[in-house]
């Protein structure tokens, strides 16, 4: 018996991403389940479920994102609600999966915090989890319920196909660590790959960028997971400039973009960064002269609809 036969599938916001979830409710053509997450005085969170849920299959939007902790609670505490109101299955849908950079030890006495979130979902009530570009895949690991980890990079491609003349279009990585992910693009559009690659000679002395590949006259695509403080990005931009590319792009899934990273990247020679809106768009943001935002609504969208009825994600991605 599908969940379609059980209770219909039911969409819930937490605050995190309200317009990602209006989206993808208008993908499935359905309407978000009516649900309040408010806070006490005190700042505690409320949450209540203002329709029957019992026997569905529920599906709670929320990236983590800032302010991380608190939309880590609202997390918790909608499905803790969904669970005690007999929802039948409750699926996680968490576009940005934040403390996944912390999914290490990287010293004596630190938490591997990414493997405590996973148990705190877990435990929480929530039966599967989908998000977008962990990462880290092994993430999944952390967890003893089902992950899917779904990949932006077929909106990616469809949107450089648009604007660049893929003739001339070269892919970077902007760390030795993203050559996987970047890779997988530079197949995706036939595009030959090249990789910076940051080294320290020695203590005390600023790091160097090395270019590994040929990237004279070249439209260069940088490609990267999480872009923070915009840091690593504008580097290899100005690495790659300074190596004789023509022109730097940058595709990004999670613009988690803390501090001064909106005005940095404007004042950047960065010609475009994309993003997704895994993580909701700023004001900053949507004004800035070169940020431009693609939406994963329509791939969360047919992910829900797929895993509802049972069918296969992975194929999303053939
Ligand atoms: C690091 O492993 C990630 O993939 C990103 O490269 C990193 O989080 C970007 O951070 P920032 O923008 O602060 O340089």
């Amino acid at each position: 018996m599908t969940g379609r036969d059980m209770g219909g599938f039911k969409i819930l916001a937490g605050n995190s991403n309200r317009s990602l979830t209006e989206a993808i409710a208008a993908y499935l053509k359905t309407p978000m389940t009516k649900c309040q997450v408010r806070r006490f005085a005190d700042m505690e969170i409320f949450v209540e479920i203002q329709e029957n849920v019992r026997g569905a299959d529920a599906f709670i939007i929320q990236s983590t994102s800032f302010p991380a902790n608190d939309h880590m609670m609202e997390l918790l505490i909608m499905s803790d609600a969904l669970r005690r109101a007999s929802a039948r299955r409750i699926t996680a849908v968490v576009p940005y999966f934040g403390y996944a950079r912390q999914d290490r030890k990287p010293g004596p006495r630190t938490p591997i915090s990414a493997k405590l979130v996973a148990n705190l979902i877990t435990r929480a009530g929530v039966d599967r989890v989908l998000t977008v570009d962990l990462h880290a895949g092994q993430i999944q690991g952390f967890f003893d319920i089902p992950v899917d980890n779904l990949f932006s990079a077929p909106a990616m491609v469809t949107d450089i196909k648009q604007r660049l003349d893929l003739k001339n279009t070269m892919v970077v990585s902007p760390d030795v660590g993203g050559v996987v992910r970047a890779r997988a693009l530079a197949k995706r559009i036939d595009a030959p790959l090249a990789i910076v690659d940051k080294r320290r000679e020695r203590a005390g002395e600023s790091e160097v960028m090395n270019i590994i590949g040929d990237v004279q006259g070249k439209s260069c695509i940088l490609v990267d997971d999480i872009v923070d403080s915009g840091g690593t990005l504008c580097n290899a931009a100005e690495a790659l400039l300074e190596k004789g590319a023509k022109e730097v792009f940058a595709y990004i899934t999670h613009g988690v973009l803390s501090g001064g990273a909106v005005a940095r990247i404007s004042a950047s020679k960065l010609k475009e960064l994309v993003l997704t809106d895994t993580i909701e768009p700023t004001a900053a943001v949507r004004v800035a002269r070169n940020i431009r935002v693609i939406s994963v609504a329509p791939l969360l969208g047919e992910a829900i609809n797929r895993t509802f009825k049972e069918e296969s994600v992975s194929s999303l991605f053939d």
